[in-house]
């Protein structure tokens, strides 16, 4: 009587197992009939009532029946699992003859690029790259440079004072000071960096800008030796010979000062709107520097002479590129910075 159950039982295990179709449909039917309260459970707790002989060949079948259902349940779970198996890597499938997704390494800002380059220059030349502070004393920036206290360089309107009395550096030319002082004579140097005016800011002026300023003093500096250096350094940067031309200029830190004009590159002498129609555009003001600023820098002007030079590196940018507004340069806005 419980053989044939038991056999009954288990063909209809055997077949819903194989009639599953959810890992969580096969589940219930494990718990159903082989859990710890399932039917198969019931069946061998019953069996105390039997003789020893019923319970000895009931117990062989009870076993038979449960390791074939488990086999069954083992066999049915394993296909489960290769089908899922084979839906994720379906799922996961990498087309490989895709072309990549574009990166746009990152490029030095235009600026950068030239201070470099003109660093480099330099310093094949025998120069030293120097640094100074941003924030300036009003002596450096002023006094030691020849400019006195009266001279509207000073103004209110043009420089941005700070309240313990120093101030933002308006030009790069105070790192002349401090190099005469830290290195003496013979000196070569450069100096490139960031200087502030108080400006009403628009396309063509800004409250932070870049110089590159310039020194050498040695035995016998002529203006000679200036226009050499001078024209060196503009045929690096445009690449090409250029032409060049000196005015007077009024700098107090040099003397004779001037300022140097390239001839126009856009339309190379007859007039055009870049060179506001004369033919040169107005470059590099510079000069031989003034007796007054070595003796302030601890050098003595009867021994020693020199040439100095301070190019607008925002400026020279600007006329490189053709950019013509000087706000983009730094507006971080990467539809400009992307082009260089
Ligand atoms: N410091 C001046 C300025 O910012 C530029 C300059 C002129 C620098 C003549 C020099 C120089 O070294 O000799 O306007």
């Amino acid at each position: 009587m419980l053989e044939k159950t038991l056999q009954e039982l288990a063909q209809s295990t055997e077949a819903r197992i194989a009639a599953a179709e959810t890992p969580d449909a096969l589940e219930a039917v494990r718990v159903e009939v082989l859990g710890r309260k399932g039917t198969l459970a019931g069946i061998s707790k019953d069996m105390g009532k039997l003789t020893p002989e019923q319970k000895a060949s009931i117990g062989k079948l009870l076993n038979a029946a449960k390791q074939s259902l488990e086999a069954a349940l083992d066999s049915k779970k394993a296909a489960f699992d290769a089908a899922a198996l084979s839906a994720r890597l379906d799922s996961e499938w990498l087309d490989l003859t895709l072309p990549a997704p574009q990166v746009k390494p990152g490029s030095l800002h235009p600026l950068t690029q030239i201070q470099q380059e003109i660093e480099d220059l330099f310093v094949s030349l025998g120069f030293t790259v120097l640094d100074g502070p941003e924030v300036e004393t009003e002596y450096n920036n002023f006094d030691a440079l020849n400019i006195p206290a009266d001279h509207p360089a000073r103004d209110m309107q043009d420089t941005f004072w700070l309240q313990n009395g120093h101030v933002l550096r308006t030009h790069t030319s105070p790192v002349q000071v401090r190099g005469m002082r830290k290195l003496g004579p013979p000196l070569r140097m450069i100096a490139p960096g960031r200087v502030f005016r108080n400006e009403e800011v628009d396309p063509s002026h800004e409250h932070t800008f870049y110089q590159l300023e310039g020194m050498m003093i040695d035995k016998d500096v002529s203006v000679a030796h200036l226009l050499y250096f001078m024209k060196t350094l503009l045929g690096a940067i445009f690449k090409r010979e250029v032409t060049v031309r000196l005015r007077p200029g009024f700098f107090p830190f040099v003397e004779p000062g001037f300022e140097l004009d390239i001839q126009c590159l856009i339309c190379g002498g007859p007039g055009c709107p870049v060179c506001k129609h004369s033919g040169w555009v107005e470059l590099l003001p510079c000069g031989l520097v003034n007796p007054n600023v070595l003796r302030m820098g601890g050098i003595d002007p009867e021994k020693w002479n020199g040439f100095a030079f301070g190019l607008g590196l925002t400026r020279l940018v600007m006329m490189r590129y053709a950019i013509d507004d000087i706000r983009l340069l730094q507006s971080g806005d990467l539809r400009f910075l992307n082009q260089f």
